[in-house]
C-alpha cells in the first residue's frame, strides 16, 4: 500500500517535472504576453512620492524600432524577466535589473567606457548619459540619415547649449550647422565631408525614395547610371549631371555638404581636453576630413546608402570659380572657402542666405 502510494508519488513527480520541462521550453514569454499588460496605454503605477509612472510600451513604435525590426525581443533586453508567474499580481520580479545595452553593442560599450559621460558616471554624477538618455530605448533609431542639426538636437543639445561655451570658435552658429559635435569631440574617429542633394524650392533634403522614383533606379545602381567613366566615384560632372536630371524633372536641387563623424562605435568616446581646436584640421587643403566624401541618400529606415565622390570634385569646381571670386582669399579659409563660395554661386540669384558647402553645379546647366 505505502509503495504504491510512493509508486504514484514518483510518477507523479516525474511528470511534474516533464510538464515544468516542457513549461520551461515551450513557453518562452513572447512580447505578445509582455504586451497584454504593458501594450495598455493607461497601464502606469504609483510611486511612492504620489507621481505617476508610466509602464506603456506602444507595440506599433517598438515593432518599427532598430530591435523591433531586428527581432531583438522584450526579454533579450530585459532578460532577468524571462518567466512570468500569473498567479501572483505583479507576474514577475520588480524592480527588474537594468539593461546593459553592452551585451550586445560590446564595441560602443568599451569606446563608451573612455568618454567624459562614463567618468562622470563613476564620480557619481547621474546625469551623465548611459546609452540609452541619449538613444532612447524601446523606439530606437538608426542616425544615419540624419543631418548634422537633427543628431544634434535629439542628442547633444537636450543637456548642453553650446553656444554658451566654444568661446573661441568664431562663428558657432555656422559651425554647429555644418560640423557634428562628435566630429571634434570624438577625434579619434574622424570625420568625413556628406552631401546631400537640398531641394531648393520645398525648403528641405530630398529623401533617397523621392530621388529614385524620380529617376527611375534604385540604390544598386543609382551609382552605376551616372558613372560614365567608370572609375566608382562621381567626379564633378557626374555630379553635375545628376542635378540637371533632376532639373529635367522639375526639382531645383543643389548639393549641400557637412561635416559629419565617420558611423562608427569608436565615435562614442567623446572627450574634452583633447577635442579638434585646431582650425587647421578643417581649414586647410590637406585636411583629413576631406579626404573621404561621399554623396548621402536617405533610406526609410533611416539607415543611408553612401556613394563615393572623388574629393578632387570639389577642388576642381573650386579651381575654376574660387580665385575669381574671392581675390582676398585667406590661405587656412581655403578649401572651406571653395565651398562657401560655391554656396554663393549656387544662391548668387536671390538665396543669399544659403550658403556654405553647397555645391551648385547648377552654372552647368546652361
Ligand atoms: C533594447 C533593449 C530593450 C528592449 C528590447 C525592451 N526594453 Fe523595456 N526597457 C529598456 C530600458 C533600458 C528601460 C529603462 C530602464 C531605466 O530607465 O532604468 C526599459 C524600461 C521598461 C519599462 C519601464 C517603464 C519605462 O518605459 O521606463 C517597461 C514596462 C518595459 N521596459 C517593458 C518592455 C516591454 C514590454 C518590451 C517588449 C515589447 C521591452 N521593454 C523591450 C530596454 C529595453
Ligand atoms: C500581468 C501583467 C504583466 C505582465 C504580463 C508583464 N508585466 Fe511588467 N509589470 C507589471 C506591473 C504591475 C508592473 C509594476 C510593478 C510595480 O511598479 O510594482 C510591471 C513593471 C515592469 C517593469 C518596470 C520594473 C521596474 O523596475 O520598476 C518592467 C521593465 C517590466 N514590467 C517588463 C515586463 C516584461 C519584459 C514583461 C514580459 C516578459 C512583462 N513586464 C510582463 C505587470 C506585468
Ligand atoms: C539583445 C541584443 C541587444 C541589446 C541588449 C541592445 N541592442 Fe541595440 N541593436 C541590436 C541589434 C541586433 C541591432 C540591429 C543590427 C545593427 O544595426 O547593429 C541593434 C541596433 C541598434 C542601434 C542602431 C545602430 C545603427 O546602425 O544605426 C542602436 C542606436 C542601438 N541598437 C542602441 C541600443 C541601446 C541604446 C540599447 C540599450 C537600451 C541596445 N541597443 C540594446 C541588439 C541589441
Ligand atoms: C542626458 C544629458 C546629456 C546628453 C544627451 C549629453 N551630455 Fe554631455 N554631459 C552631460 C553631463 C551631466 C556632463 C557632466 C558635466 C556637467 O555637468 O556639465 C556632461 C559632460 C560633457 C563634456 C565634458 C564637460 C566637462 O566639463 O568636462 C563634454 C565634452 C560633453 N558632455 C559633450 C557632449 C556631446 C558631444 C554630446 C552629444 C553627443 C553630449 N555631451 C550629450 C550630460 C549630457
Ligand atoms: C570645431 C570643433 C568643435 C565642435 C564642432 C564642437 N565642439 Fe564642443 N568643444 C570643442 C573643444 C576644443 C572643447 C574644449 C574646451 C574648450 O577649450 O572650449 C569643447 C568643449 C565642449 C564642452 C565642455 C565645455 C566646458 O565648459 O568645459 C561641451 C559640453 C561641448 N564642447 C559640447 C559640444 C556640443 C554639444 C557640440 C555640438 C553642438 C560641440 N561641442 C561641438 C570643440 C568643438
Ligand atoms: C552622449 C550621447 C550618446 C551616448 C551616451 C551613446 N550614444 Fe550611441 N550614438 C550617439 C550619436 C550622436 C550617434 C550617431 C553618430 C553621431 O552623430 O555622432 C550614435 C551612434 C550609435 C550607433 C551607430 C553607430 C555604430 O555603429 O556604433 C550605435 C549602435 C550606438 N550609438 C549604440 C550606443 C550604445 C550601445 C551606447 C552605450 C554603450 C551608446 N550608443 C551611447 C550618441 C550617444
Ligand atoms: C572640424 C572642422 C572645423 C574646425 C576645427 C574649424 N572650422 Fe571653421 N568652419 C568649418 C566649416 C565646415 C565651415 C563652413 C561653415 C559655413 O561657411 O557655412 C567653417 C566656417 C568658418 C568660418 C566662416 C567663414 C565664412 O566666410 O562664413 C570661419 C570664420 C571659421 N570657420 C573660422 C574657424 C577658426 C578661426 C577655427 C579655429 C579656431 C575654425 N574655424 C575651426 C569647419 C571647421
Amino acid at each position: 500500500m505505502r509503495w504504491g502510494l510512493l509508486k504514484i508519488l514518483v510518477v507523479l513527480c516525474l511528470g511534474l517535472a516533464l510538464c515544468a520541462f516542457e513549461v520551461g521550453t515551450v513557453w518562452a514569454v513572447s512580447n505578445e504576453d509582455c504586451l497584454e499588460c504593458h501594450g495598455d496605454p493607461d497601464f502606469s503605477t504609483e510611486l511612492p512620492n504620489g507621481k505617476v509612472r508610466s509602464l506603456y510600451v506602444n507595440p506599433d513604435r517598438f515593432k518599427a524600432s532598430v530591435h523591433g525590426v531586428n527581432e531583438v525581443s522584450c526579454t533579450d533586453c530585459h532578460a532577468d524577466l524571462s518567466e512570468l508567474d500569473y498567479d501572483k499580481d505583479v507576474p514577475h520580479k520588480v524592480p527588474a535589473a537594468p539593461v546593459s545595452c553592452g551585451d550586445c553593442h560590446d564595441e560602443e560599450q568599451s569606446a563608451y567606457e573612455s568618454s567624459v559621460h562614463a567618468s562622470f558616471r563613476k564620480q557619481g554624477k547621474k546625469t551623465a548619459p548611459y546609452c540609452f538618455n541619449c538613444h532612447d530605448y524601446h523606439y530606437t533609431k538608426h542616425l544615419e540619415a540624419l543631418t548634422v542639426e537633427e543628431r544634434a538636437d535629439k542628442f547633444c543639445l537636450k543637456c548642453h547649449d553650446p553656444m554658451k561655451i566654444h568661446a573661441w570658435l568664431p562663428e558657432k552658429k555656422l559651425h554647429f550647422k555644418h560640423v557634428g559635435c562628435s566630429v571634434c569631440h570624438a577625434p579619434e574617429t574622424g570625420g568625413e565631408v556628406a552631401l546631400r542633394l537640398y531641394d531648393v524650392a520645398k525648403g528641405e533634403f530630398l529623401s533617397g525614395e523621392k530621388l529614385l522614383k524620380v529617376l527611375k533606379v534604385d540604390y544598386d545602381n543609382f551609382a552605376k547610371h551616372f558613372d560614365k567613366d567608370g572609375d566608382g566615384k562621381f567626379s564633378a560632372d557626374e555630379l553635375s549631371q545628376l542635378v540637371k536630371v533632376l532639373r529635367k524633372n522639375k526639382i531645383h536641387a543643389v548639393v549641400r555638404g557637412e561635416f559629419v563623424v565617420k558611423y562608427d562605435p569608436s565615435l562614442h568616446a567623446i572627450v574634452k581636453d583633447k577635442a579638434v581646436k585646431d582650425c587647421d584640421a578643417c581649414h586647410s587643403a590637406n585636411s583629413s576630413f576631406m579626404q573621404k566624401v561621399y554623396l548621402v541618400v536617405s533610406k526609410k529606415d533611416g539607415t543611408a546608402a553612401k556613394y563615393p565622390v572623388d574629393n578632387k570634385a570639389l577642388s576642381s569646381i573650386y579651381v575654376s570659380d574660387f580665385y575669381a571670386i574671392n581675390a582676398n582669399r585667406v590661405p587656412w579659409l581655403d578649401i572651406i572657402g571653395v565651398l562657401i563660395v560655391l554656396g554663393g554661386v549656387a544662391f548668387a540669384g536671390g538665396h543669399g542666405t544659403l550658403r556654405l558647402l553647397t555645391i551648385p553645379l547648377r552654372r552647368k546647366d546652361k
